[in-house]
């Protein structure tokens, strides 16, 4: 699907020979004297026309208008938020139908609101075609962004339309069967991401993790034919010598819960536990085409979690990268023990910041839902902006602590610490166990357990946290340097 960004009033959008033409109408909109404004002002006058997002008015035909079908979509004060609900029902209503080419026109829209346009129309139109023999792909070509003024809108325009690439990529390798996408795949298409993007890629495999001396992520591994993928990505946009954010992505391809055995009611949507790796790659992707002035790494620990002769078993105590010993209490407590590992690896690039994305617990899907993700951080500066970057984004998280009392249940009689503790405060317990193998640098960590799919009948990945990461990691650009002295200082 292409995009295409283009100055364009109401009388103009009328002209507009496309397949849809659809107009988002704020309350305050002003009608004019063109075809589509007299329209949009007969049809506030009958009453048809509501000013909340979500309804939405279909015409076809209608006079003066050029494009075959007109959608009128209200979307109250046009907030960020209230554009993507107007674009969602316009472009769900278009769904059935066989436009192709349609021009969404915004009006003065400001970026905030451009952006939630473009991420809006990419969502409602998403098709996931992979594994299906009658390959109905996506029914949108050409997606025209009217504006007001397009050169006002360009930068967003291009923030949005790499995130866009960047959620897709996501969605596509999260939405995969885990047939489809084990460690070996995923391995793969970081190194394909990486040749086509310009970024460095190396992917480690069991010998050269054993090596590293990642005992707990090796004990996860174990249970498995498919061996172990452990990837490296770089993004190189400022010298060397600018310490990199790391993104460290949770890469479980399948999670049976391993000898801890998950019921088998929806385990299918384990195949969704490599949510936060796939996130990662989304995030690269945006980032190659965005190309901020900074320094990235990505590292994926990736493996799938199985019962078996060979697996770890409760009980079993094994050494970390970190040379601390972990119990293993519950062997479907398995995201901490590859992250772990990952985060004690992080240490050699001398981060400025490392934030991890995981699908790791439960208890965060019980605590929050699906709307807002799990934060922590360890950093107020860190929290402020991941919950920024979120909230910009329309990709929300929420602050969870990290009261050491937390950490109480991880004791363990046999090894440094367990893997689990009680069930109460599930997701901090989890987070509480990961900070242990982070001291050496700023850290946050976002469980999406909840926000990375939907079940149910639109189950499916929701390409979360792409948004959230690309926002954030555009933030991280340090200042320019300071123009050299010689320049004369400027007076009042
Ligand atoms: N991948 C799961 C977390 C999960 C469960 C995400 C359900 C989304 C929906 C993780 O590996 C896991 O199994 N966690 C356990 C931890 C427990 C054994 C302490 C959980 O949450 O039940
Ligand atoms: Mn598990
Ligand atoms: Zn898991």
């Amino acid at each position: 699907m292409d995009f295409e960004l283009k100055t364009l009033g109401t009388a103009a959008a009328a002209g507009e020979k496309c397949d849809a033409l659809v107009l988002l109408v704020p309350a305050a909109f002003k009608p004019g004297k063109d075809a589509l404004s007299r329209l949009v002002a007969q049809a506030r006058k009958a009453g048809d026309l509501e000013g909340k997002p979500g309804p939405v008015l279909q015409a076809y035909r209608a006079e003066g208008i050029a494009a075959r079908r007109l959608v009128l979509a209200p979307c109250g004060e046009g907030t960020p938020a209230q554009v993507r609900s107007a674009v969602l029902a316009a472009v769900g209503a278009l769904r059935g139908s066989k436009a192709r080419r349609i021009t969404l026109c915004l009006g003065d829209a400001p970026g905030a609101a451009v952006r939630a346009a473009v991420g809006a129309v990419a969502e409602a139109s998403y098709v996931y075609a992979t594994t299906k023999s009658s390959a109905e792909g996506r029914k949108l070509e050409r997606v025209v962004i009217g504006v007001g003024n397009a050169a006002l809108a360009r930068t967003a325009f291009a923030h949005a339309t790499a995130v866009v690439q960047g959620i897709e990529l996501a969605k596509e390798w999260a939405n995969r069967p885990p047939n489809y996408a084990t460690p070996t795949m995923l391995g793969e298409a970081a190194l394909e991401l990486a040749r086509a993007q310009g970024l460095e890629c190396e992917v480690l495999g069991p010998k050269e993790v054993a090596k590293l001396g990642m005992g707990s992520f090796m004990s996860v591994a174990q249970g498995s034919n498919e061996p172990l993928r452990f990837i490296v990505l770089r993004y190189n946009g400022a010298p060397k010598s600018q310490a990199p954010v790391v993104l460290v992505g949770k890469g479980i391809t399948f999670d049976t819960g391993g000898i801890s055995i998950k019921p088998s009611a929806e385990m299918d949507e384990m195949k969704f536990d490599m949510g936060g790796a796939a996130s990662v790659l989304g995030a690269f992707r945006a980032v190659a085409q965005l190309k901020p002035a900074m320094n990235i790494v990505g590292l994926i620990p990736s493996c799938e979690n199985m019962p078996d002769g060979r697996a770890v078993k409760p009980g079993d105590v094994v050494t970390s990268m970190s040379g601390q010993t972990i119990e293993i209490l519950n062997t479907d407590a398995e995201g901490r023990l590859i992250l772990c590992d990952a985060l004690t690896y992080a240490e050699r690039f001398k981060p400025r910041a490392v934030v991890d994305i995981a699908t790791l617990t439960g208890a965060c899907v019980i605590a929050l839902g699906g709307v807002r993700s799990g934060m922590f951080a360890t950093d107020d500066g860190l929290a402020e902006a991941l919950l920024a970057a979120g909230d910009a984004a329309l990709d929300p998280c929420w602050r969870m602590p990290l009261d050491d009392e937390y950490a109480d249940g991880l004791k363990s009689n046999f090894a440094d610490v367990a893997n689990v503790a009680g069930r109460a405060g599930g997701a901090i317990n989890a987070a509480k166990f990961l900070q242990r193998f982070t001291a050496r640098y700023p850290w946050g960590h976002l469980d999406v357990a909840g926000t990375a799919w939907k079940s149910g009948s639109a189950k499916g990945s929701t390409g979360r946290p792409v948004g959230l990461l690309v926002e954030f990691l555009l933030g991280q650009q340090l200042e320019a340097a300071p123009k050299p002295a010689r320049a004369p200082a400027r007076r009042k």
